[in-house]
């Protein structure tokens, strides 16, 4: 069975996407990490389009990456010589199809879109790189005009033939159908783009592989234009783990792939989404988290496992917890409850749920001390004796840090892009770097200025405990801390219990 070829296009298409632009480092650091996790190629940009753009795509091709590295360019001499420039292995020409988008953008005739094409993958030849073709809108096309351009450029001797659902129109089996068609023509290697303005990007993709197309455009989370494209996790997962069908993809690095991806590109992804999201393998309800604390795959797909995509598994408590569930993550942490405690301890998550409470480990954790009578107040081996955070105009944010970490007195200090994110770093090289943050989220939960902020966070340390916790305060930054060093605080207790500090 063949394999199949992975295109990534986070970092032209996927930079379209509204309120997304990647200056050139950040660039050059999701290239890198798209070719170790093993993508066919990285389409790197749209050279022509500006001096930046040009830039990044010239430093990217520098790199001498495994990935071979694309640029993209209109049916225009200009555009595809500034991709020559840029030092890519492959040019992706492309240009409108379909009657409303010639009559309305490139106002030559149908006729000529044609020559021109047939010039300019004969021009991308003749300098020795390879050349992919796109009939932009592809699927609102008549398939006589399509078929008779994609000969015309088989003809000029081009290396991959694009077929993109530029308005995400296209459904599963229509689009089947059209690559079927397509594939019983076209002898050179059939791609395609998939947009998700219906939600439909990933099936579409998945379908026109099952029609026979060797090659799949996809962006990292799915980001791109309007509603983004498939998502690379999506279309990857359900070819290897429902089809067996190979990509060249190294799947334990797509959630690591993904995070830097968000980070960079600041879009953030819904805990539900698929592969990646924070919940795709989390278990909440008591019927789920016991069937799954026994035999994952009572409630897991099976054939995906959260360490095939390097994702972690977690039981999380909540209103719909079992009592299994609950004695689990207290085991975990160290605890140990007879039953009479630990039915104490179910009902009080029970009561927080019901009013309306996300009840956090640390909600868990302190509520089990009081229960155990093991604490009267909580433990403590991080003590804050200072925090002063600066922040202004024309100054850096700065963070300083006077505390006791285990015994032991320790003044850190850091920058950041604001004060929240200083102070959250030095919390952070206060407890020696074992620990990062995973999850962060800020909710005002009262109107005006002096509202009150809500900030729930996930920290996570080096030997793979999770730890969740919450603060509020009226400040902002002093919730912000509230919630990590509480959170750390625990983390380090959960080191200690378990032996491994
Ligand atoms: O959506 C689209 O048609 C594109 C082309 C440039 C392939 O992004
Ligand atoms: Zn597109």
């Amino acid at each position: 069975m063949k394999t199949i070829r992975i295109f990534d296009t986070t970092l032209r298409d996927g930079e379209q996407m509204p309120g997304v632009s990647l200056p050139p480092v950040y660039k050059v650091q999701i290239a890198r990490a798209l070719d170790r996790l093993g993508v066919d190629v990285i389409e790197a940009g749209f050279p022509a389009i500006s001096k930046g753009e040009f830039d990044a795509v010239k430093e990217i091709s520098s790199l001498g990456l495994n990935s071979e590295i694309c640029g993209l360019a209109r049916i225009v001499k200009e555009d595809i010589d500034s991709a020559i420039d840029a030092g890519v292995d492959m040019i992706h020409v492309f240009t409108p199809t379909s009657k409303i988008q010639v009559e309305h953008t490139i106002k030559i005739s149908r006729e000529e879109i044609i020559d021109k094409s047939v010039e300019c993958v004969e021009y991308v030849k003749s300098h020795g790189l390879k050349c992919m073709f796109s009939a932009m809108d592809a699927t609102r096309t008549e398939f006589e005009y399509l078929e008779k351009i994609y000969k015309a450029v088989e003809g000029a001797g081009v290396d991959i033939i694009n077929i993109p659902d530029t308005v995400g129109v296209a459904t599963p089996f229509k689009f089947y159908e059209l690559v079927k068609k397509l594939r019983e023509d076209i002898k050179v290697m059939l791609d395609v783009h998939c947009h998700n303005d219906f939600g439909l990007a990933v099936a579409n993709s998945y379908v026109a592989v099952m029609a026979g197309a060797d090659e799949v455009q996809v962006t990292v989370n799915g980001v791109g234009e309007r509603a983004g494209n498939a998502s690379l996790e999506q279309v990857v997962m359900i070819l290897h783990s429902l089809e067996g069908i190979k990509t060249n993809i190294k799947t334990e690095l797509l959630f690591d792939t993904s995070k830097l991806v968000e980070r960079l590109t600041g879009v953030k992804m819904p805990p539900n989404t698929p592969i990646i999201g924070e919940n795709a393998f989390s278990h909440e309800s008591g019927i789920h988290a016991h069937g799954v604390i026994k035999e994952a795959s009572t409630f897991e797909p099976g054939v995906l496992k959260p360490e095939m995509v390097g994702h972690r598994r977690r039981i999380v408590i909540g209103k719909h917890a079992g009592r299994h569930q609950i004695k689990k993550i207290l085991e975990d942490a160290g605890y140990t409850v007879d039953d009479e405690t630990l039915n104490k301890i179910f009902e009080k998550v029970k009561e927080m749920g019901d009013k309306g409470k996300r009840v956090t480990d640390r909600d868990l954790f302190t509520i089990t001390e009081i229960m155990l009578g093991e604490l009267k107040r909580e433990e403590k081996v991080i003590t804050v004796d200072e925090i002063t955070v600066i922040t202004g105009n024309k100054i850096t944010p700065t963070a300083v840090i006077n505390a006791e970490v285990l015994g032991e007195r320790k003044v850190t200090s850091a920058i950041g892009v604001g004060p929240v994110d200083a102070s959250l770093k030095a919390v952070m090289q206060l407890v020696g770097g074992v620990m990062h943050i995973r999850e962060f989220r800020l909710d005002a939960i009262s109107g005006g200025s002096d509202a009150i902020a809500e900030v729930y966070v996930t920290v996570e340390d080096d030997q793979g405990n999770i730890f969740t916790s919450r603060g509020a305060a009226q400040d902002i930054v002093m919730a912000s801390f509230d919630a990590v060093i509480n959170a750390a605080n625990y983390l380090l207790l959960i080191r200690r219990k378990k032996g491994g500090l």
